[in-house]
Formats: structure tokens, sequence, C-alpha cells
């Protein structure tokens, strides 16, 4: 896993022209979509749901990754399993009680399973389920909105999230991150172990994107 991971997030395109808009990252070398999904309740914003999900799939090849805000998620994992999404991630916030029944219910169906914490959620609860997720997701910004700056104090995070894969050698598992990314925080949090970036605003308002998304990987 040397590559970096860009992962853009379609929060931060134009929803009139979400087509156009997920063709330019896709031309211009993104790996993933980000598709973040708000309901209201576990976040203060309403975004989108697995209809918008299925009309995506038809319009890219790229594995669309679906960053579930929302409580009560395993209700609607299948949905989103069949609106065509590759990666679906949790809130350990929102499933503190079935959050391993859950994972497991992801992967069943064939798709990776992520879970993500939010800021002040410590990465110690991630261990009980650290054999059952192929991705954790690392949020440096309140989730709700895109925009916000980078949170420095998470990121010790993950420095001490690679040191609990390494623990259990699962070097496969990514770890990302997501919220106030760009060229500077971009580096920080690949210093601090992280192989994949979630960058919304930081992509979608550059004048170029092409080159927006190759500072990242640096
Ligand atoms: C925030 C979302 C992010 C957001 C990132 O709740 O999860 O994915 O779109 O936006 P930027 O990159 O602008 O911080
Ligand atoms: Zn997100």
């Amino acid at each position: 896993m040397n590559k970096v991971i860009i992962s853009p997030s379609i929060l931060s395109a134009d929803f009139a022209n979400l087509e156009r808009d997920i063709k330019r990252i896709e031309e211009a070398g993104a790996d993933w979509v980000h598709v973040d999904v708000m309901d209201g309740h576990f976040v203060p914003n309403i975004t989108i749901g697995a209809p918008v999900v299925k009309a995506i799939r038809k319009v890219t090849s790229l594995p669309l990754e679906v960053h579930l805000m929302i409580e009560n998620p395993d209700k609607y994992i299948k949905d989103f399993v069949d609106a065509g999404s590759d990666i679906i991630t949790i809130h350990q916030e929102a499933c503190s009680n079935n959050l391993k029944e859950i994972l497991e219910t992801i992967r069943v169906f064939g798709i990776k399973a992520g879970v993500s914490i939010k800021p002040n959620t410590p990465v110690k609860v991630l261990e009980e389920v650290i054999t059952n997720l192929d991705l954790i997701l690392i949020m440096t910004v309140e989730p709700g909105f895109g925009g916000q700056g980078f949170i420095q104090e998470c990121l010790p995070k993950i420095k001490e999230t690679r040191d609990l894969l390494n623990h259990y050698e699962l070097t496969d598992v990514h770890i990302e991150v997501d919220g106030g990314i760009n060229q500077e925080t971009a580096k920080l949090v690949i210093e601090a172990g992280a192989n994949a970036l979630v960058a919304g605003s930081y992509i979608y308002n550059s004048q170029n994107i092409q080159a927006a998304i190759d500072s990242l990987r640096c």
C-alpha cells in the first residue's frame, strides 16, 4: 500500500452537474468517489441517499465509498449495497451496541466495511472490531459540513491507529482521513500514517482539479 488513495468528496461538487463533476475527478486520476450521506439526526445537515448513489453508479467505474453519517445505519445497509456501493463506512458513535454485527453484515454482502470516528472519539474504541474492518476513517473536522478547518489535535490519533494496526499485523486495512485536507494537511496526515485522503472543497474549489489531486499525493 504505497500509493496514496485520493477520494474526492462530491459534497463540494455541483449537484446540478454531478455527472460532469464526477467525470472531472475521474479524468484527473481520483481513485475513489467519496459520498457523504447525512440524515439531519446524527449530524445537523441533510444531504443525499441511496437513489443518488444508484445514479452515480451508472456514470462512473470508480469505487464508490459511502460515508454514512446517519443514526441506525443497520436499517439502510442493504439499500446502499443494492445502489452499488463498494465501501460502506459507518460511525462508531452511531452504533456502539451493534458495531461488529453491522460490519459483518456489510462484509457478507461482499463489499468493504469501514468505521469512522469523530474528533473526540478515542482510537481505542476500534480495538474490539479491529479484525472486522477494511478501513478506518479518522474525522479531522466535526462531521456535517464541507469546508471546515483541519483540527490539529486529531493528528496523534492517526499515528495511534497505525500503531494499533501494526500491533495486530493488519497491513491491508486502510487509514483514511476526512476533513480540512489540503496540500499542507495532506503531508501531515500521510507522515502520521494515513494512506487514503478525502478532500472536498480543496479539490472542487480549485481552478485545476488535476493539479489539486496531484498535490495531495506528495
Ligand atoms: C464532512 C464530510 C467530509 C467533507 C469534507 O462531514 O464527511 O467528507 O465533505 O470536506 P472538506 O474536504 O471540504 O473538509
Ligand atoms: Zn466524508
